[in-house]
């Protein structure tokens, strides 16, 4: 009897922790949803208290018997309003996007509280107040994206203590200040990505231990001093966007056999001096090559000058290796025959003849025009490298 009793009690306390549970869900949305600007709120309409909590629009629950709210999807409803601190009474909840809304204030701290999140998505909001050191208490995020909103301010160093993210996107924030070094104890990501942001300093070696990567974007920026010698270490990475970084110094002419996957690389903008590393042409996977606007000079200038001409009869010579997966001293080529005559006689028609069949394979892949741009990349090559330096296109 006794024990009985003692059970019954038991499971009416379990009961009753369930029940208050799933309503705490429930208040915590419902409190989210009055925060939400009026004249969105229609699109919330199914969120009230005549409906199932776990069919409301957005809203993913767990398994039956435990119908918590683990997911919250409004990826670009365009609500406005502001993100109530009550979200952080969702602690079951794993994966939470908000993507293209119009939210503003502040990421509300009590998202410090959602232990068992793993997916954040606050990209394309108006948030704003920096980055609150209390989401880095959600130490299972794997993917974190707060592209383009206002959050300015900088990176604190607990960013380094999310261990388990895959994926960081910060970009187009107003974030200033220097990359924290504990970046690099974020042993498993793969993209980062902070673009258009007033971020300045070096980029910390630290990063060099990231040997996932496969995306870094630091375009735009004020960064300082010479071409990270970290990225150098990556040689994993397949896009690596610099564009407008700030970088000076020269390249390594080891480049294209320490980063041998590249399919896209921008350089463009910055400071950067010397040669143009001609390992660059063995890079068999790279289609897309940006190096515009720089002080780079080229190892095949014609008789040793290093001048701007130079420069652009080299990076003409550069484009033809790389589509065609030929060199100008293979020996089919002697006389009046060069690897410049060749793809000049074959376009436009015969583009497709004169591109290496790694090319082809891959834009049909990813679906692109193949002849149609290949002609374009090939008739930029040609005017690089006309013959007398002054028809050559200038490279500023
Ligand atoms: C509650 O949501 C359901 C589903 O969207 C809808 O049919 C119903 O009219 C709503 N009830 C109220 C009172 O808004
Ligand atoms: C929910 O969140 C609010 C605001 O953070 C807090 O005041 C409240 O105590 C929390 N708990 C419950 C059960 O509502
Ligand atoms: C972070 O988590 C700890 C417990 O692990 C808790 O005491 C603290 O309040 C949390 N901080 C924030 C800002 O959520
Ligand atoms: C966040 O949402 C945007 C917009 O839909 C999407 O492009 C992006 O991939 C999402 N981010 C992550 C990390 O899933
Ligand atoms: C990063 O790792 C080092 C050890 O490798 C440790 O001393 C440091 O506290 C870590 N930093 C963060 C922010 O986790
Ligand atoms: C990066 O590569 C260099 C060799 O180029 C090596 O000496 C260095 O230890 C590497 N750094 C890390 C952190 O792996
Ligand atoms: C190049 O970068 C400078 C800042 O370093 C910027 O002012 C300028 O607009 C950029 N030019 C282009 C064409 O992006
Ligand atoms: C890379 O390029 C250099 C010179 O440009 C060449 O000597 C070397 O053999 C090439 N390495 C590979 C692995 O293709």
């Amino acid at each position: 009897m006794k024990l009985f009793l003692f059970l019954s009690f038991n499971a009416l306390m379990l009961l009753e922790a369930f029940g208050n549970s799933h309503e705490s869900d429930k208040q915590a949305l419902l409190k989210f949803k009055s925060q939400v600007s009026e004249e969105k709120k229609v699109l919330l309409s199914s969120w009230n208290n005549s409906f199932p909590l776990c069919r409301w629009t957005g809203v993913t629950c767990g398994c039956k018997q435990h119908e918590r709210v683990t997911g919250m999807d409004l990826g670009g409803f365009q609500l406005g309003g502001v993100i109530s601190p009550f979200i952080g009474n969702l602690s079951f909840l794993i994966s939470l996007d908000l993507n293209s809304n119009s939210f503003g204030g502040t990421i509300p701290q009590e998202l410090g509280n959602l232990f068992r999140l793993q997916h954040l998505n606050m990209s394309f909001n108006f948030l704003e107040g920096g980055i609150l050191a209390s989401l880095f208490n959600c130490s299972k995020l794997s993917y974190l994206d707060l592209y383009s909103n206002h959050l300015g301010q900088g990176l604190p160093s607990e960013l380094g203590s999310l261990s388990k993210l895959v994926t960081l996107l910060l970009g187009n924030n107003n974030l200033n200040g220097k990359l924290p070094v504990s970046l690099g104890n974020l042993s498993s990501l793969r993209v980062l990505s902070f673009p258009e942001n007033n971020l300045e300093g070096e980029i910390p070696d630290a990063i060099a231990r990231l040997t996932q990567m496969v995306v870094f974007v630091s375009a735009t920026n004020h960064f300082s001093g010479v071409f990270p010698p970290a990225i150098y270490n990556l040689s994993s990475l397949l896009y690596l966007n610099m564009y407008g970084s700030g970088f000076s110094g020269n390249l390594r002419p080891d480049f294209g056999n320490l980063l041998p996957n590249l399919q896209g690389l921008s350089m463009g903008n910055n400071s950067l001096t010397g040669a143009i590393p001609s390992t660059l042409a063995n890079i068999s996977t790279l289609q897309v090559l940006g190096m515009e606007f720089n002080s780079l000079t080229g190892k095949y200038a014609m008789g040793g000058e290093t001048s701007v001409h130079g420069d652009a009869y080299s990076f003409g010579i550069l484009i033809f290796e790389m589509v065609s997966g030929k060199r100008p001293t293979d020996e089919m080529f002697g006389g009046e025959l060069t690897l410049r005559s060749s793809i000049r006689s074959a376009l436009p028609e015969q583009v497709l003849d004169v591109a290496d069949e790694l090319i082809l394979h891959n834009s049909l892949r990813i679906g692109f025009p193949a002849a149609e741009c290949l002609t374009k990349v090939l008739e930029v090559g040609l005017r690089c490298s006309e013959d007398f330096p002054g028809n050559r296109l200038e490279m500023s």
